[in-house]
């Protein structure tokens, strides 16, 4: 597999922390960089970096980074001081559980250290661990999955599961990848994905990179492309997973997947294991996460909308087990009874 030609959405260099702006892209590649941990949690907020486990990964990073700035010399304050700057990146976003898993491994970490400075090199690699675990997570998931492609297949993603969003090989597009690498895939359909348009801006844009053909779709073309029997398969990523097999994705997956299913096409969710939460029981517990009214009312910085008009924006859905074929993650394909192989994924540590 390869992965010379990705972008890299997070990165640690010299102690400060490299986003690729989410925001910015296709149209420009600015790399921002930063000192300041609060600045990076706001980053996560506005999402210019976005996608569960990038967002783990760079919370991870964002933690070493804020507790590399604690004056601290007593080990108990300091480590007050690092739940505060904890506390900052779990109030960013609420939906991917990346983010808290990454969070409670920082803490764990940083617990372990006797002294400031043992603590500091702790975090920093904690932080880099959490990112080679999701990077070896996603080829694994790539290789699993692109056994359940078929030949000559057309694909259907939704939002977008590549590399930005993984900070490694991607998810759901890891396995079109593998399966497009393998001469299985010949082409995407990428669902645009309102409001903030993943799928136009950044799928689109990744699949172009890697020279794997995509046509890119209204969200609201989806059942008419697999009525019509041009899809084989949709793959789509996960934001958190729970015990029963519940996914929340990007609002609109649970849309897909019930067309899918209603046009006996499988759909198959990927994802790594750090995003499965088997602390809640359904869906109904996932809190989703609900952004500005103005993401929905404008496209871009252009409003469309009359002034004044209420809009919602939910920014996730939840997609019920019994519509998912499979759940693909790196120690395997998961299939029902969903609430037992997640409890043995789980348990396997
Ligand atoms: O709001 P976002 O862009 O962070 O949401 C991302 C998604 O919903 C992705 O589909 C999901 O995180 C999977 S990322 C591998």
């Amino acid at each position: 597999m390869k992965n010379a030609k990705d972008m890299k959405p997070v990165e640690w260099v010299a102690g400060k922390v490299r986003l690729l702006d989410q925001t910015a892209l296709p149209h420009r590649k600015r790399i921002l960089e930063y000192a300041d941990y609060r600045e990076l949690a706001m980053a996560i907020r506005e999402m210019k970096v976005r996608g569960a486990p990038a967002i783990g990964v760079a919370a991870a990073y964002g933690i070493a980074l804020g507790a590399s700035a604690i004056k601290a010399a007593e080990r108990d304050v300091f480590l007050r001081g690092l739940e505060e700057v904890i506390n900052t990146f779990t109030a960013t976003r609420p939906t991917a559980v990346n983010l808290f898993k990454a969070a409670a491994r920082m803490r764990e970490a940083g617990r372990k250290g006797a002294s400031p400075a043992d603590i500091k090199e702790r975090l920093v690699q904690e932080a880099l661990a959490i990112h080679r675990e999701e990077e070896e997570a996603n080829k694994l998931i790539a290789g699993y999955g692109a056994t359940l492609v078929p030949q000559g297949a057309t694909v259907l993603t939704h939002c977008n599961a590549g590399s930005l969003a993984t900070a490694g090989y991607g998810t759901a597009l890891g396995v079109i990848r593998a399966a497009h690498e393998q001469g299985k895939v010949v082409g995407v359909f990428a669902d645009e994905t309102r409001p903030l348009l993943q799928g136009a801006r950044l799928t689109a844009c990744e699949l172009q990179q890697w020279a794997i053909p995509v046509t890119l779709i209204t969200d609201s073309m989806a059942g008419y492309f697999m009525k019509a029997g041009k899809i084989s398969c949709v793959i789509v990523g996960a934001d958190r997973i729970v015990a029963n097999g519940d996914v929340a994705n990007k609002i609109g997956t649970y849309s897909v997947a019930v067309l899918a299913t209603e046009n006996g096409v499988p759909f198959y969710v990927a994802a790594p294991t750090s995003t499965i939460d088997p602390s809640l029981a359904t869906g109904d517990e996932i809190p989703i996460e609900e952004r500005a009214e103005e993401e929905v009312t404008t496209i871009g910085k252009k409003r469309f909308a009359p002034r004044g008009i209420r809009a919602a924006n939910p920014a996730f859905d939840v997609t019920p087990h019994y519509y998912i074929s499979a759940i693909i993650t790196e120690k395997g394909i998961l299939r029902e009874p969903y609430a037992d192989r997640i409890r043995e994924v789980v348990s396997s540590g």
